[in-house]
């Protein structure tokens, strides 16, 4: 009834015969004798030309519509005369002259041109989604989320893996986020959490011996939201049986490979490279680098112990670092811009950022401290050239880290020095624990299911309570059998082999401080599952929406969810979250502080 072909499909083949067409005005243009009307539909648009010698009674309706109506139109395809051609559309040869109009539905004046609204506020944006989905760029991001998870699911069907629903009503799952609570009306005074990952599920679908189970899920974590970070987010979810590390990287690997050439058409290199967790915060300061680029960070703790800078004499002696990046061609930045890195060194956390440029010799205020064969040394580790900049900073290990990590990112923007195309890595040889110094105490750096290395369980067993409480202890030596994927600097998933044996899982509780009290009332469903033949098992998730933003050029991962909430975790398309009547809340016997009524 309303089209014979989506709009963009109209082509040269068409020219002489007459066509239905369906969509949105676009643009009107009127000619005074001609009226051209854009005509939008998902697949693209197609010129029509109202013309009152071929047609009178369309190109009087035309007068009346504006941008945004709907319309439904019959006209005859002609060849568009020449000089007239628009290359940059693939309709830009054919235009459609209208025999027949009908206005379905009329629109509003738009808060925001559907062509400007990439220039709209956000707030609006997000208020008018559906509008700001009408954007092209908007809806080719989710037609390829769609083709992606189609290629995916594709692959995992032949590779012979199911995929299994897990509840959303669900308890806890330890993910390192705060949970969001759903309480119980059948159980006054209980509550469910939804999940942040399926991970205790598929675990027990393993035990129950299905093998190769895979998922796209949402997941929901309460967290501090940024760019890549949505306080629900979708996960491409896999867990196999009787599997080795290697097992799953080649899996994903090949999942990769395909959906990449499915849908980008862009053949991706594999195996790709693997870095050890350590040797990642050494080089490029996180666990997370883009490896598009160089611009390392270098050490220079062994050569600063013969100068007399006491700003880095004093990290070093209280058990600091001192790392540096050599910011190449950038000795030409005046004082003043100098000092705007520094601000900017200070913003992420450092207390200065010293420097010495390359410059007829070495220009900087803290030379004096340095002997000059050591100047050479540094300059000569850094391959420090005429017109260079090293830039240092000095402090403990892990703001170093930070501090130059971003440094380097955004150095490496302002410098152009990354270039375009898909880098992957994995990083794994992560430690299994991580020292929480605010709890005094160590926490899972992955989650507390991933399998210490075969050689590191002895230690782990050693481990007696004093060393629960010391950062320092053998607990800190305990290697993960776990693994993350980065592509473009971005943490895209991360998994590991998990423990199958349920006195390690006990082991791996106490030495979490979790007692067996707290271990079975939270995960006692997993340890009970683990005593009933629990077979070796290990998976990985993959974050798709990170995925997809990287994959359509994307800066945030809001460009690529349909309905995506604010950095307050607000949908501002339906007001939620939103107060509720109190029967609702009488009913879940719940009652609201007075403070914040
Ligand atoms: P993890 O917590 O590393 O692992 O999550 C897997 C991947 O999900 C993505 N991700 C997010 N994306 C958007 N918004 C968020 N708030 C968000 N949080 C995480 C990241 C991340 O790498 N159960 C384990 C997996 C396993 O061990 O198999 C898990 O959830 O890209
Ligand atoms: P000051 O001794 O405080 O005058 O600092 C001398 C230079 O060292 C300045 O350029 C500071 O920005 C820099 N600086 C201070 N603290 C640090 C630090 N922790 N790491 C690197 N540079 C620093």
């Amino acid at each position: 009834m309303f089209r014979d072909k989506w709009c963009n499909e109209v082509n040269d083949s068409d020219i002489g015969s007459f066509i239905k067409l369906s969509g949105w005005v676009f643009r009107r243009r009127d000619h005074g004798g001609l009226i051209f009307v854009d005509l939008r539909d998902r697949s693209g648009i197609v010129q029509a030309v109202f013309s009152p010698e071929f047609s009178p009674e369309p190109h009087e309706l035309a007068h009346s519509i504006r941008s945004e109506f709907v319309i439904s139109l019959m006209g005859e395809v002609r060849r568009r005369p020449e000089g007239t051609e628009n290359l940059n559309l693939p309709t830009g040869t054919v235009e459609v002259y209208v025999k027949e109009l009908t206005i379905l539905n009329e629109s509003s004046v738009l808060p925001f041109m559907i062509e400007d609204a990439a220039e709209a506020s956000e707030s609006l944006r997000f208020k008018y989604r559906y509008l700001d989905l009408r954007r092209h760029d908007l809806q080719q991001n989710l037609i390829i989320r769609h083709k992606a998870v189609k290629s995916a699911r594709d692959y995992f069907d032949e590779q012979g893996f199911l995929e299994i629903e897990t509840p959303m009503l669900t308890k806890s799952t330890p993910e390192g986020a705060r949970d969001f609570l759903v309480p119980s009306r059948l159980n006054p005074g209980y509550f469910y959490a939804l999940p942040q990952s399926p991970q205790l599920f598929k675990q027990i679908l393993m035990v129950a011996g299905f093998d190769r189970y895979f998922q796209v899920v949402k997941c929901f974590r309460d967290e501090d939201l940024r760019a890549d970070r949505q306080p629900e987010f979708t996960q491409i979810d896999l867990e196999m049986s009787f599997v080795e590390k290697i097992d799953i990287i080649t899996v994903i690997e090949g999942m990769l490979q395909k959906v990449f050439n499915d849908v980008l058409e862009t053949s991706i290199q594999t195996p790709f490279p693997m870095l050890s967790y350590s040797e990642s915060m050494e080089r490029f300061g996180n666990d997370k680098p883009d490896t598009r680029f160089g611009l390392e960070l270098i050490s220079i703790d062994d050569l600063v112990r013969h100068s007399s800078f006491k700003v880095f004499l004093d990290a070093i002696h209280s058990g600091g670092r001192v790392k540096a990046l050599n910011a190449k061609g950038l000795a030409s930045l005046s004082r003043k811009e100098i000092d705007a890195l520094t601000a900017e060194a200070q913003s992420f956390g450092a207390k200065g950022l010293a420097w010495i440029k390359v410059k007829n010799g070495f220009e900087s205020p803290i030379t004096k401290f340095f002997p000059n064969e050591i100047l050479n040394k540094i300059a000569e580790r850094f391959d420090a050239q005429e017109g260079d900049l090293m830039l240092f900073v000095a402090d403990k290990e892990k703001i170093v880290n930070d501090v130059l990590s971003r440094m380097r990112l955004e150095l490496g923007k302002r410098l152009k020095l990354i270039k375009e195309g898909f880098d992957f890595l994995w990083i794994t040889d992560f430690p299994l624990l991580e020292w929480d110094a605010e709890e005094s105490r160590f926490t899972a750096m992955h989650h507390p299911f991933t399998s210490p290395v075969d050689d590191d369980i002895e230690s782990l067993f050693s481990a007696k309570s004093p060393d629960l409480t010391n950062p320092a202890s053998i607990l800190s030596t305990v290697r993960a059998k776990a693994y993350d994927i980065v592509l473009n600097g971005y943490e895209i998933g991360g998994g590991s082999i998990r423990i199958h044996r349920r006195d390690i899982q006990k082991k791996m509780f106490e030495v979490l401080g979790i007692s067996d009290e707290e271990a079975n009332v939270k995960f006692g469903f997993l340890l009970d599952a683990l005593q009933y033949g629990a077979p070796p098992h290990g998976g990985i998730a993959l974050g798709l929406d990170r995925l997809i933003m990287l994959m359509v050029g994307a800066s945030s991962i809001r460009d690529v969810i349909a309905f995506p909430k604010t950095q307050k975790a607000y949908c501002l398309l339906s007001g939620a979250p939103s107060p509720v009547v109190p029967k609702q809340l009488r009913e879940l016997n719940i009652k609201l502080d007075a403070k914040i009524l």
